[in-house]
């Protein structure tokens, strides 16, 4: 099959036409990709940024059509649309049964880029080849564990439904599952892309009263306007935790980091009021810290939490965020800037590194 390979680091990926897949095993489906948005965690890797194992395929936001099914596979029909998910709840290990299915035994394959048993499916000239955060999904076909992928119905449309698989599930599960924003509240956002974009509708969906975004691109801030940001600074030409206190006098209810940028974290832990909570969802590079003064910050009452993949339960979470979708309380096209064939990858790669729109979608088959 065809499938986008990261074989170097800071060379961009490339296209090859005979990576072999094992068919489905027990428990296991295999789709076929129709879209896959390209977030900013791929690019972070592909540009060097984050270590990789390679060679790899990334690709970690996408919706396709079930067409193979492993033995024991009762909940999933040849046919059925699905979008995919980094994060397969498996439902009976200690994390899941605790309610904390983003961290499942399942999902050490985020970084393991591997199933649980080491194994991928995936191969080159023999060699094995990796499957990039847990869904290798700038390919033709994909094999997941059953629930890994999430089915929807059949007349949402797959180039938009695409991005519920990781910018949506990671910024409105970051407000509605991580910190469980309540009505009124004041929120701030640092960092609007896919991902900050949607901790913003998260927001808005909550019910926050203010919801404050800083990000230097202005394009991306008018995005946030209309999606339900009230107040929007520039933090090219401004301060922003002088901008928070302007704004709110005592400083936010809550922050979200969704840049990826380690000194982000301070920026956030500042501008908000004591007591309230700040969440890291960006990724930043290792090199980058984040330092705390205990005797400083114990007298704060401040939260900080983290984040993976909005700390959703998936099975529950895609449909609900497809079923707003459907009832207009949740924009997903307006994150889709640009769509592109599969051949157009590398530029693709481009827009989002140099924040051109919000999310370019690949049309893979
Ligand atoms: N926690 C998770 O599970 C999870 C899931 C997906 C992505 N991520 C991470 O979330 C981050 C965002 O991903 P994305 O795809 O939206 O990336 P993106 O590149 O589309 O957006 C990042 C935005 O941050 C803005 N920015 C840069 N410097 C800034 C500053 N000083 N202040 C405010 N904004 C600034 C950029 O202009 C850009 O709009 C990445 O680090 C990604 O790896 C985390
Ligand atoms: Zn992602
Ligand atoms: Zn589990």
């Amino acid at each position: 099959m065809k499938a986008a390979v990261l074989e170097e680091q800071g060379k961009g990926v490339v296209l090859r036409d005979d990576v072999k897949i094992e068919p489905p095993g027990p428990g296991q489906v295999r789709v076929r990709v129709c879209n896959c948005g390209i977030c900013h965690s791929d690019l972070s890797v592909i540009d060097g940024a984050f270590p990789a194992t390679l060679p790899v395929i990334l690709g970690h936001e996408a919706a396709g059509v079930v067409e193979e099914l492993g033995a024991g596979v009762d909940s999933l029909e040849v046919g059925d649309h699905v979008v995919l998910t980094p994060c397969p709840p498996c439902g009976v290990c200690y994390y899941c049964v605790r309610g904390d299915p983003t961290v499942c035994v399942r999902t050490t394959g985020l970084t393991s880029n591997t199933f649980v048993d080491g194994t991928t499916g995936l191969s080159r000239d023999g060699a094995m080849v990796y499957r990039g955060l847990n869904v290798a999904a700038f390919s033709e076909n994909v094999v997941a564990d059953a629930n890994g992928a999430v089915k929807i119905p059949a007349d949402v449309p797959l180039d938009v439904a695409c991005v519920v698989g990781c910018a949506v599930q990671t910024g409105v599960g970051a407000v509605l599952n991580t910190a469980r924003v309540e009505e009124g509240a004041t929120v701030l956002v640092l960092g609007l892309g896919g991902i900050g974009l949607s901790v913003v509708q998260g927001a808005r969906l909550a019910g926050a009263a203010r919801i404050v975004v800083s990000d230097p691109v202005a394009e991306r801030r008018e995005c946030a306007r209309a999606l339900g940001a009230t107040d929007f600074i520039d933090p090219a030409s401004e301060d922003v935790v002088a901008r928070a206190m302007e704004i709110t006098a005592v400083g936010f209810d809550y922050a979200f980091e969704a840049a990826g940028r380690a000194a982000l974290l301070d920026v956030g832990l500042a501008a908000i009021r004591n007591g309230g909570t700040l969440v890291a969802v960006g990724a930043p590079p290792p090199e980058e810290l984040f330092t705390l003064m205990p005797a400083a910050f114990v007298i704060t009452g401040k939260k900080i939490l983290s984040t993976v993949l909005g700390g959703v339960n998936s099975l529950r979470d895609i449909p609900r965020y497809i079923a707003l979708w459907r009832a207009g309380r949740l924009d997903l096209d307006a994150l889709i800037t640009s769509r592109r064939p599969f051949g157009e990858i590398n530029e693709a790669l481009d827009d989002l590194r140099s924040s051109r729109g919000i999310r370019t979608v690949l049309e893979i088959s």
